[in-house]
Order: C-alpha cells, then structure tokens, then sequence
C-alpha cells in the first residue's frame, strides 16, 4: 500500500505519517508550505493533481481541512472551498488514479441534541464548519469504496498542534486560568490510537462511515480534570463556564460524542480509556522536563 496523507503537517496527519513509517507504509504527505512535504493547497486543483502525480497513492488520507471553528464561521466562502470543494477535488483525483479515499469527518455533523450518536443517525450541522464538513463527507462517500471517519476532540502531545491537552499544558505552565465549558459532552480521541484504528480500518477495505472515538463520554470540564489528574496539575486554573458565557462565534453541539459499537464489530478493538492515553502523554511530558 503506497499512502498520501493530505494534512501531514497537522495533530492527526503526522501521527498517521508516525504510524505509516512504523509499519514501513510508503508515504508522501502534503502541507500548504512545502517544507519537506509535498505542496498541496485545496483550494489549488492543480497543486492536487501534481501530488497525485508524485505519489501515485493506492490510498489517500484527507485529513486537511480548516478546521478552526470560529474561524470558519467568520468566513464561510473560504470554509466552503477548503471543507467541501477540497474533498470534491480530491475525490476526482482518487477516481482517476483508482485510489481508496479515507476521509476524515466530525460529530459536528450534528446538532448535539441527544448524543452520543450512531452512523446511521440523521445529521444537522449548526455550524459553517459542520455543514462545510458533511458537504466534504458527501463528496468523499460519492466516490466507490470511501470510507469517511467520524472523530471528535482529537488530543495529542504535539508542540505543533492546539489541541485542547495542548492548551491545557500550556495554560498550566503560564499560569494563565483556562475557561472550559462544562455543557459540552463528547467522546475524547487520542490521535495516535486513531491512527491506528484507521489505518487497520483501511487494510481491512473498510468503506461507508465510521465513528472512531474514545470510550469515554465525558463534558470538556470532566476531561480538562482527567487530564489534570494524570499530569499531577492542580485543577485550580480551570474554571468551568457554560457555553453560552463563552461568545464563541459558531454554535456548538452539546450533547454530542460517537458511538462505536460499528468499529468494535470491525476491528474486535474500542480504543483504550482516556486515563491510559492520558497517562502515556504524562510518560511524553516527563521527558520533556
Ligand atoms: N482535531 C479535532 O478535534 C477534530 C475533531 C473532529 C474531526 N477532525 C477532523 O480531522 C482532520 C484532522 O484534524 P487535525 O486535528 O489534524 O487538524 P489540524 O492539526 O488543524 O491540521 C489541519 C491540517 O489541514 C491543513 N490545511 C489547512 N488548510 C489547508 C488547505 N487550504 N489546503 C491543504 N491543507 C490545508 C494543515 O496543513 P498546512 O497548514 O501545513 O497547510 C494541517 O495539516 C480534519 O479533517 C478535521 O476536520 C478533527
């Protein structure tokens, strides 16, 4: 299996890159700006077809997308390009070279008024990021043997990345206090056991839609004092909030999270609870010190 990772340069794209040069995949992964990866830009078809042409891939991650919420609320043209039009490029390069499209999706399909979900529930997207993302999702399941990953909350440690571990880390070492929502409930993913969950989705030949998220449903609060309590942190620089106090400019889905029963079928694996892959970025972060 030759693989593209489009988004090589983000939190999930690298850690699929980590995985693919463990198990000796031959891979190529693309970013905006080069920088020792391919140059693709989605909202540049002709940077798309010559990445194509470099890797000739038997399978295509898309894990790029803007995927700043906020920021895709305030500008819907460029989300619609990046989020829906991008995949549709992408898919149209898969059919021509005959390549398997893996496309990564969000629980923000939905509007969060009674999750966790399920694959075949109905979506309703309440944000520009949801609808650009389910639009992205359609064009990718158009084309044969697509599979679309449904994640939420992806965390990891990753310097490069702002995660929410990531910004939890680092408000903690600044002394900064961190509002969190505590009416937001979804299911926690870390990166690297995505990775993996997709990656074997993938070789199995797996298509259609799959929810690949954490066990553990839980409001960002509990999470932010999970997190806390594995990285020996006083939870006193988190300060619960609802929603609605926060002014976010795209609303979210509050009940939301994945359910995973489908994935379990698959692959006879959930991923492991929140505290062990907390407890692993503990181990990552003793290392640093
Ligand atoms: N993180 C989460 O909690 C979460 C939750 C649900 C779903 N997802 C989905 O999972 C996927 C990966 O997320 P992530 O956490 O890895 O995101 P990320 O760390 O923000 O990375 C985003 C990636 O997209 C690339 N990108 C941005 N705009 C682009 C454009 N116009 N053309 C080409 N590439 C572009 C960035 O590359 P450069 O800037 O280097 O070009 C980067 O590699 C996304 O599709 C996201 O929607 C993520």
């Amino acid at each position: 299996m030759k693989a593209l990772i489009i988004g090589a340069s983000g939190q999930v794209g690298g850690a699929l890159s980590a995985l693919c040069v463990r198990r000796r995949i031959e891979v190529y992964g693309t970013s905006r700006h080069g920088q020792g990866f391919l140059s693709l830009d989605l909202e540049d078809p002709a940077s798309v077809v010559s990445a194509f042409e470099r890797a000739a891939p038997g399978v295509v991650f898309l894990c790029s997308a803007m995927t700043n919420v906020d920021a895709c609320e305030r500008s819907a043209a460029l989300a619609g390009r990046v989020n829906a039009e991008g995949p549709a490029l992408v898919a149209e390069q898969c059919r021509k070279a005959g390549s398997k499209l893996v496309y990564f999706s969000t629980e923000y399909v939905f509007d969060g008024a009674a999750g966790p979900y399920g694959e075949d529930d109905l979506v309703n997207p309440v944000s520009v990021y949801g609808r650009t993302k389910l639009e992205g999702e359609r064009a990718a399941l158009a084309l044969d043997g697509a599979l679309a990953v449904r994640t939420t909350v992806v965390y990891s440690h990753n310097p490069a990345s702002r995660n929410f571990i990531m910004q939890l880390i680092s408000n903690h070492r600044s002394g900064a206090r961190m509002r969190v929502p505590s009416d937001q409930f979804s299911t926690p993913t870390y990166a690297p056991e995505l990775a993996a969950a997709v990656l074997d989705l993938a070789e199995k030949g797996a298509s259609g839609v799959y929810n690949v998220v954490g066990p553990d449903w839980l409001s960002r609060y509990e999470f932010a004092l999970k997190a806390c309590a594995a990285f020996g942190f006083a939870p006193d620089f988190i300060e619960p909030r609802l929603t609605a106090e926060l002014g976010q400019a795209a609303a979210r889905p509050l009940k939301a999270g994945l359910k995973t029963d489908k994935l379990l079928k698959t692959l006879g694996r959930a991923l492991p609870p929140a505290e062990e892959s907390l407890r692993k970025i503990a181990a990552v972060m003793k290392q640093y010190e």
